[in-house]
């Protein structure tokens, strides 16, 4: 979709529509139902003959406000809101495969998204082959003329690898002409990276995170062409989860839409602070950030990333020394999650992977001396020396 107008006013203003009672801000529009003015209305709606609301499962005032803005800021044509990143995200898979289909994963993905594809996949007939996807020989190998979907995240969870999605896009529509290429766009949000401009179908996120950014919400959303986002509302989320988005949670995200702009530059301006910081940690033995050159695939996130983002993880000495520096931390809080203002620290092995197997989370390439950081608003001087400190006790 054109649009003429920068990110930062499209963040504050969407598309630009006036609410008919000329309030400034969405007006969330509480109900469930929506009143027909007769039967045959009533009937014309539900056959789709007729533009109108019908259900707060189907469809929002203020849900559609946001979903338009969404669509507008990742290029799509059409946005679908669910209460959840997995409620997206499930919605998205279930209603684009089927019993016998085959998907290519790559190995490096939340840890609830891994266990989806992996674990529950193969209990519906659903094939996943789980694999590098930065390694194009291996790709190569996986990618069948049958694959239905292949899936990936822009800058993987937890070990910040890029790939390339232009390259995998076009590779897998060469094999596969039908195969639909989602990409989870959470950790970079649409202000760092557009994979629907690069070749990807379908961008799926957790609104829980930057979108919204103030840590009070769990949402998310599925971005792509009309034809499939209709599939994805009118199966996915209306026949198969059922995972609406609130109106409250809609206009929480409206809001927080607002300053995600302002937020992003603070955010990424602070990471390249504290990773400056964790390179000169002498407790810190490596560092996971797309911005290094060391990256591998920092020619990628050159390319594909407008900025490197605000997450970076980072591996202690030993596992003991991970867990006493979290347990040290004064100002970052010990909590999952990301994107949010407040800066966020956490151990992948034990939270947010602890589904993973040893082998499976080694695959994705971390271990468990790995901490994952959100880098929040708050000054960075004020970070790092929280961080300086927590190391310091880790040592003692
Ligand atoms: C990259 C990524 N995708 C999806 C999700 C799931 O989102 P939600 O917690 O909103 O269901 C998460 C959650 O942490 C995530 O980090």
């Amino acid at each position: 979709m054109s649009h003429k107008y920068g990110e930062a006013t499209t963040v504050v203003h969407g598309n630009h529509v006036k609410n008919p009672s000329g309030a400034l801000s969405t007006p969330i529009f509480q109900t469930s139902t929506f009143v027909f003015d007769s039967a045959e209305q009533g009937g014309r709606r539900f056959a789709g003959q007729e533009d109108g609301f019908i259900y707060s499962r189907l469809g929002n005032p203020t849900t559609k406000v946001l979903e338009e803005k969404i669509a507008l800021l990742e290029g799509g044509e059409e946005c679908v809101a669910f209460s959840s990143g997995m409620g997206a995200i499930s919605a998205t898979l279930l209603s684009l495969l089927r019993s016998g289909d085959h998907i290519v994963a790559d190995n490096t993905l939340y840890g609830c998204t891994f266990s989806l594809i992996t674990e529950t996949f193969p209990k519906f007939g659903i094939e996943p082959s789980v694999l590098d996807l930065t390694d194009e020989a291996a790709f190569k190998a996986a990618m069948r003329p049958d694959t239905k979907v292949v899936y990936f995240e822009t800058i993987a969870n937890p070990s910040m690898k890029v790939i390339d999605i232009e390259a995998v896009a076009a590779y897998a529509h060469k094999v596969a002409p039908d195969c639909i290429v989602i990409v989870d766009n959470t950790f970079a949000s649409p202000l760092l990276c557009k994979p629907l401009t690069l070749g990807a179908d379908v961008v799926v996120h957790s609104a829980t995170k930057y979108l919204n950014g103030h840590g009070d919400v769990i949402a998310g959303f599925s971005v792509s062409r009309k034809e499939i986002a209709g599939t994805v509302r009118m199966v996915g989320l209306k026949d198969i989860t059922g995972a609406v988005l609130g109106p409250q949670e809609a206009y929480l995200i409206l809001r927080g839409l607002k300053t995600l702009k302002a937020r992003m530059d603070v955010i990424c301006a602070n990471t390249l602070k504290v990773v400056e910081f964790l390179q000169r940690a002498p407790q810190v033995d490596k560092v996971f950030f797309p911005g290094l050159p060391e990256h591998p695939n920092h020619e990628t996130a050159k390319k594909e990333l407008k900025q490197f983002g605000g997450m970076v993880s980072f591996e202690m000495h030993s596992f003991e020394a991970a867990k006493k520096a979290l347990n040290n931390v004064k100002l970052c809080v010990l909590a999952v999650s990301l994107g949010d203002c407040e800066s966020l620290i956490q151990h992948p092995a034990s939270m947010t992977h602890s589904m993973c197997t040893k082998e499976e989370i080694e695959a994705a390439g971390f271990s468990d001396r790995l901490i994952r950081f959100s880098v929040g608003m708050e000054d960075a001087e004020d970070i790092i020396a929280d961080l300086k400190q927590a190391f310091e006790a880790a040592e003692a």
